[in-house]
């Protein structure tokens, strides 16, 4: 049996992050520069049944028995298993490695789980469509947020930008591919400061239920920034979209979940020359983004670098 290979890309938020959790649209796209990948072994000489996890960079190591059960990754296993229909499966390995930041709005874990989940089912011989394997990851995220929105499963299973809306809890999840018209270049500037998403999105929570007439207001309009922001990436209308991202991040600070660190990338990507910057992912810490025309894309990132950004990322959206 040989070793099975999965790798899956991070993601960003583009528009509508925290709005989406209540029901509004959001964009994400994949973030190819930074991966997670799992690979699974045959546990020559082991019992079936036998299930080997090495998770260096998270320093996890052990058998499956070993391993909190509510860990996520022991999860996603499990969930496999119980998809395929397997009670003993083969001896195996499990490797997982990532190069994507943890709680940095990169969506590592998600990453995580969709490599996880494809590589093992495969190693067991099943192939599992896209759509089956989102569901999986977003029942594994459940653990990591809370109350996902669902579109870190899904721009990560389907590797391409996506727009996204969980509707409003009477309808099922919408997803659509967005074909991007004209490429566009992202800068990404992680604040270095570990902001789990579930945290955000609970301070989010809690002041909706406090003041609910305002932060359904914040949500709505940052639906229709979202929305606009579709139509300009399939039109092309690139120029459109450094404003809508300037009016998005106004939004999330009214939302809370900026920070003076946040800002001030944001304000040296713009005083750089950036087309427009905000907040990506949960916020309070993690990255930020910056629209750049490739030409001073670099430009951008060493006035991240200089303005406290612990790494900087330069994408290209297609
Ligand atoms: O922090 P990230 O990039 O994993 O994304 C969080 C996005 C939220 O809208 C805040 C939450 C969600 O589940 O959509």
């Amino acid at each position: 049996m040989p070793a099975i290979t999965a790798t899956t890309p991070g993601k960003i938020i583009l528009f509508g992050e925290h709005a989406v959790v209540y029901g509004q649209p959001a964009i994400a796209v994949p973030v190819n520069q930074v991966k997670a990948r799992a690979i699974i072994s045959p546990g020559i000489g082991q019992p079936s049944g036998w299930i080997y996890l090495q998770a260096p960079d998270i320093d996890l190591e052990g058998t499956l028995e070993d391993i909190p059960h509510d860990h996520p990754l022991v999860i996603a296993i499990k969930e496999v298993l119980q998809e395929t229909g397997i009670e003993q499966p083969p001896a195996m390995i499990v490797r997982i490695t990532s190069t994507i930041p943890v709680a940095a709005g990169l969506g590592s874990g998600a990453a995580v789980s969709v490599a996880m989940i494809r590589a093992l089912s495969e190693f067991l011989g099943v192939i599992l469509s896209d759509e089956r394997v989102s569901q999986m990851t977003f029942e594994v995220e459940k653990i990591y947020h809370g109350t996902p929105s669902g579109i870190d499963n899904s721009v990560i299973t389907y590797q391409q930008p996506i727009y996204f809306s969980r509707g409003d809890g009477t309808n099922s999840p919408q997803m659509e591919i967005i074909r991007v018209k004209k490429p566009f270049t992202l800068v990404i500037g992680d604040s270095g400061i570990p902001s789990p998403t579930a945290s955000t999105v609970g301070d989010v929570r809690k002041a909706w239920q406090v003041n609910k007439t305002v932060y359904q207001e914040l949500f709505q309009k940052t639906g229709r920034i979202t929305e606009q922001a579709r139509t300009a990436i399939t039109k092309g209308n690139n120029e459109l979209l450094g404003p809508l991202m300037d009016a998005n991040q106004e939004l999330l600070g009214k939302m809370g979940v900026s920070s003076p660190e946040l800002d001030h990338l944001i304000h040296a990507a713009r005083e750089t020359g950036a087309q427009g910057a905000k907040l990506s992912g949960g916020g309070k810490g993690g990255n930020m983004i910056a629209l750049a025309s490739p030409e001073i894309a670099h430009q951008i990132a060493g006035a991240l670098s200089e303005a406290g950004a612990v790494r900087t990322i330069i994408t290209t959206v297609e």
